[in-house]
């Protein structure tokens, strides 16, 4: 109604997001627009991973047919492959940013990196391209050390830190940061080092995905102080936090596992319901005030895209229901918190 309170977003920008391929990306990659979104910073972990520019091309491509109302900033998987002429190649093409995977962590991370200094010149040549390097912060398991997932991004945090070191003119971005460290590090790194932050690691903490596999993720959620950590940076402002959504969709049969010795897929499902559940968890911890800076104005700033001239996304102070699940052909999607409602909605 005319009467209702209202937010504007200029230009929403989810800088980590997981389109898929075949059935499931057809689903999917619309549903960053229906959440309110108009750039997707696309994640390359496909089966086999986008390695090269031609193949990311083709990708973006293939996600422009599907919507072609967002606009797509493509990268690359991280791996032997790529060379410094590569990365001129990518840069030339328009390609944004190289994701590096630690083997064996998450989704189609078997060809991830074991070692960064064999990578050193294609950092050396991103640093001089002005390209992004996006790090999956976490170091794989080890029981000899007492490495697990709950601390595996705390272990992380001294790679984060010699790679700074070593290049301290890469725009380096911490993905999905889980925990009060990851904060603080990123914090006390220079201008630049960011961090994303998804919206269901401000909702959930360990309680919530141990026994409930759609909230399983990587890195999972952690203790309620480091949700706590992550909300203050946000309700602070600080400028070089963003979102990142890691909307990781997974077919109900991957995520909902019916037999004892079967693992469930990590990923949670947020790009339809992205910019209504990011109010209304921000409204929530009282950091409504920040929305365009963390869904737009600072990431974009971050990456150097358009800051100006955005069209806005206005959402209106009115319940809004979540779907229990979204399918097309054979694929089934749940969205994270489906059937609940939101204090807020998309509106006009
Ligand atoms: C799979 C796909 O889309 O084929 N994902 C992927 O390649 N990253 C599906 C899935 O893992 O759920
Ligand atoms: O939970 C996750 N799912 N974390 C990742 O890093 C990858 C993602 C996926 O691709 O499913
Ligand atoms: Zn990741
Ligand atoms: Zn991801």
């Amino acid at each position: 109604t005319s009467t209702s309170i209202i937010v504007k977003v200029p230009g929403p920008a989810d800088f980590h997001v997981h389109l898929r391929q075949g059935d499931l990306c057809e689903l999917v990659t619309p549903h960053v627009l229906q959440g309110g979104f108009s750039l997707a910073y696309v994640m390359p972990n496909l089966a086999p991973p986008i390695k090269n520019s031609d193949q990311a091309l083709a990708y973006k491509s293939t996600l422009e047919q599907i919507e072609p109302g967002v606009q797509y900033l493509m990268t690359l998987y991280l791996s032997l492959e790529l060379t410094p002429h590569e990365i001129r190649k990518a840069k030339q093409a328009g390609i944004t940013g190289v994701k590096s995977y630690p083997r064996g962590v998450t989704t189609n991370s078997e060809t991830g990196i074991e070692s960064y200094t064999a990578y050193y010149p294609v950092f050396e040549e991103m640093q001089n391209q002005d390209m992004v390097l996006n790090l999956h912060g976490e170091v794989p398991s080890d029981p000899s050390t007492n490495t697990c997932v709950m601390n595996a991004e705390r272990h992380f945090l001294k790679h984060l830190e010699t790679l700074h070191r070593d290049f301290p003119r890469l725009r380096i971005v911490l993905e999905h940061a889980t925990t009060k460290e990851a904060v603080e590090t990123v914090k006390r790194l220079g201008s630049t080092v960011a961090c994303t932050i998804t919206a269901h690691h401000l909702a959930l903490t360990v309680d919530d995905w141990a026994g409930q596999s759609f909230h399983f993720c990587k890195p999972v959620a952690k203790y309620p102080e480091d949700r706590e950590a992550l909300r203050a940076v946000i309700r602070e402002g600080h400028p070089r936090f963003f979102l990142g959504s890691d909307s990781a969709p997974h077919t109900v049969n991957k995520k909902a596992t019916a037999t004892p010795n079967q693992a469930c897929a990590a990923g949670v499902y947020t790009a339809p319901i992205l910019l209504p559940l990011v109010a209304h968890l921000l409204e929530s911890f009282g950091a409504l005030d920040r929305l365009a800076a963390f869904t737009s104005g600072n990431g974009r700033a971050f990456y150097k895209v358009q800051t100006t001239n955005l069209r806005a996304v206005t959402l209106r102070r009115e319940p809004f229901r979540i779907a229990e699940s979204l399918s097309l052909k054979d694929e089934q999607v749940a969205p994270f918190w489906a059937g609940k409602e939101l204090n807020w909605s998309i509106g006009s």
